[in-house]
């Protein structure tokens, strides 16, 4: 049985809802060859916003060269990974790949092997470390492309932020500025999670990549929207959702994309013809359930201060450094707080703005306060 909601994998077509001001502006940047930096807590929907918009563009001339930084731990792997997605933009048939390969990348002696099936796959073994001390030639390679088939390209980058585990970043920063910044056919669309690794990186006077491109801070999708989309897809295979659980829905999964989808499917699951908030709500304490394990696991790897800290947040406590707070969480000293924030930031648990300090996965939250702290 087909389901109507999808999570754990990205949202296109009749599954994408909202975004449409994020989109437009994405697509413009597309359009004018303006670099784009989107930033977001995981699982709020990147990916599935560029996606969405490269589709939405439609522009004939322009070609979009997605790469995947998610298990790249090093500066060869990502050559590798943009030399590879390049050719198999750019290459209709085996034959294209070997030429280009030949042409433009000659001097690193590549070997191109061909996987029986599909006949597209193929991989691409060159001098690694010879193209890591002058990786020009490969950074160039979308630009001289793009160049040759009089066309534009847009190179988009997921799970940027993982170029901070490669051996001296910023070196690496600033060999991809020194050449990108020359190009004319060719604009980047870099993003990721980690915000503070991410605003470090774009809006540090410092860096190599200081004022690159328009930052987008990509923010949860609005309740009102949400419940049209839930409501439509319940509509779409006969079954019935009523308002209260339509909220209940938002409010328990705190509008947080990934969790709204799920939780909306599971409600869907065990409803036969009408969805209420009972049903929600049990939907809601299946998840949990099924969520502890990791959620044990996640607290193990904390330290006392900040399990205290996680209470004092999810307990709205106000003025953390304030002597009494300390001592009602025993949380240490004031400068203790610092610390511990940044602690939890790093494990991406927390996202601190001049407003609140926020837990970023509201299912957590929840087991925190209705399950953990009360066996403590
Ligand atoms: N526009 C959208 N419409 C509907 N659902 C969405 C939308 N954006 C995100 N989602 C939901 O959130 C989930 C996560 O989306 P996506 O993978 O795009 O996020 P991400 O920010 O790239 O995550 P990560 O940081 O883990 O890479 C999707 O599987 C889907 O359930
Ligand atoms: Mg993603």
């Amino acid at each position: 049985m087909d389901t109507p909601f999808v999570f754990g994998k990205i949202a296109s077509g009749k599954e994408f809802t909202d975004r449409k001001d994020e989109t437009v502006r994405i697509v413009n940047n597309f359009t004018s060859g303006t670099n784009t930096i989107l930033i977001s807590p995981r699982r709020w929907g990147k990916s599935s916003l560029v996606h969405h918009a490269a589709a939405e563009c439609n522009h004939p001339k322009i070609k979009f060269i997605i790469l995947d930084l998610f298990n790249a731990r090093t500066e060869e792997q990502f050559y590798e990974l943009l030399a590879r997605e390049t050719l198999r933009v750019f290459s209709s048939q085996i034959e294209d790949i070997i030429k280009t390969t030949r042409n433009f990348l000659g001097r690193f002696l590549p070997k191109v092997t061909f996987s029986p099936s599909p006949d597209t796959e193929f991989e691409l073994s060159m001098d690694w470390e010879e193209i890591k001390r002058e990786p020009d030639d490969i950074l160039q390679l979308p630009e001289k492309l793009a160049e040759q088939k009089k066309c534009r390209v847009v190179v988009c980058i997921d799970e940027f932020q993982n170029i901070a585990f490669f051996e001296d970043h910023l070196n690496f920063q600033k060999k991809l500025r020194a050449s990108w910044q020359l190009h004319k056919h060719t604009s980047y669309c870099l993003y990721g999670s980690k915000k503070n690794m991410m605003m470090n990186v774009f809006s540090n006077y410092s860096m190599p990549f200081y004022k690159f491109g328009d930052i987008i801070f990509l923010q949860k999708i609005p309740s009102q929207d949400w419940h049209s989309y839930i409501q439509n897809q319940f509509r779409k295979t006969k079954k019935k959702i009523n308002a209260n659980a339509l909220k209940l829905i938002t409010d328990l999964a705190d509008n947080h994309p990934h969790y709204v989808q799920q939780l909306a499917q599971l409600s869907w699951l065990r409803t036969t013809d009408k969805c209420d908030t009972v049903i929600v709500q049990k939907a809601f304490d299946g998840l949990v359930r099924q969520l502890s394990m990791l959620f044990y696991d996640q607290v193990d790897n904390l330290s006392t201060t900040q399990i205290n800290f996680l209470k004092a947040v999810s307990e709205k406590a106000e003025h953390l450094s304030a002597r009494e707070t300390l001592e009602k969480y025993r949380l240490g000293t004031s400068a203790n707080i610092q610390r511990i924030k940044q602690a939890l930031i790093n494990k991406e648990i927390i996202d601190v703005t001049p407003e609140r300090i926020e837990l970023l996965d509201p299912v957590f939250g929840y087991w925190l306060i209705n399950d953990y702290f009360r066996r403590r």
